[in-house]
């Protein structure tokens, strides 16, 4: 659930900063401190529902809970492929929220075809669309209006080293010859190589010793293994996936 509230342009108001100061607090940010705004900025206010923690400090009980919030993931980003020719482009571990669940399955349709995935106790959401681009239909005879961030013209984004994360930025670049406004779904199976190495690699695991953590390990290796192969986020779960 997203409410937009506009305020126009106002001062910042006191209740907000000392919310972004506690924030910051407690949880740190790499953001500009909003009180360096001018007494005139323009800002809205978006209300979100509280989508859980990030994947990069959320801790699974084992690789079956994280192979769940993939397949999840994976289907998301097809969904938004069909529906709006979406590519999210900054799919970083920041940018994938995980809540508790009961619910035993979550149903995408893809194609007119329902698909139920196992939840196994995390429902995952993806945020953050800053750099994101989709595009709608105009007119009958196909032509569409794209929405993008032109990323040309971003300096320093392509240069930093370090983490695979920084790599896909290049990819993503490269792929799409620089020009930001086409749509290229090959970009969402970058950030799916991406978030599927981080399972494999980095993510945080209660319990690692078990049969099926290793089965599961197992599972998403091979994942990693064949998803570049695949164009689309589409094409990767309606050929790849069993479940
Ligand atoms: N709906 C939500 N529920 C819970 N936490 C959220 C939600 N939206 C954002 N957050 C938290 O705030 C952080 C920053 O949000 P977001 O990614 O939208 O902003 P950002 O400034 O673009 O971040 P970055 O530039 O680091 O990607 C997220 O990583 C997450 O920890
Ligand atoms: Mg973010």
């Amino acid at each position: 659930m997203t409410r937009t509230i506009p305020v126009g342009r106002s001062n910042y108001t006191s209740r907000l900063l000392d919310l972004w100061e506690l924030y910051d607090e407690c949880k740190g940010s790499e953001n500009d401190n909003p009180a360096i705004l001018p007494r005139d900025q323009q800002f809205i206010v978006l209300e979100l529902a509280n989508a859980g923690q990030d994947l990069e400090s959320y801790q699974f009980n084992s690789a079956e809970q994280a192979h769940a919030l993939f397949l999840q993931v994976a289907f998301g980003l097809a969904v938004g492929e069909e529906a709006f020719q979406f590519e999210h482009r900054d799919l970083h571990w920041g940018n994938v929220l995980i809540a508790p669940t009961e619910q035993k399955y979550a149903t995408f349709v893809l194609r007119g075809r329902s698909h139920r995935v196992p939840r196994c106790g995390v429902a995952a959401t993806i945020i953050d669309y800053s750099l994101s681009r989709l595009s709608l239909p105009l007119t009958a005879a196909g032509e569409r209006a794209a929405l993008y961030n032109d990323l040309a013209a971003d300096d320093t984004l392509f240069d930093a080293v370090g983490d695979y994360q920084f790599t896909v930025y290049r990819l993503m670049r490269d792929r799409l010859g620089n020009d930001w406004k086409n749509f290229e779904p090959y970009t969402n199976i970058l950030w799916l190589h991406y978030t599927v190495d981080k399972m494999i690699t980095a993510l945080r695991y209660k319990r690692t010793n078990t049969k099926i953590h290793k089965h599961y390990i197992s599972k998403l290796k091979a994942i990693k293994d064949r998803i570049l192969s695949y164009g689309s986020a589409v094409q990767f779960v309606l050929t790849d996936i069993e479940y």
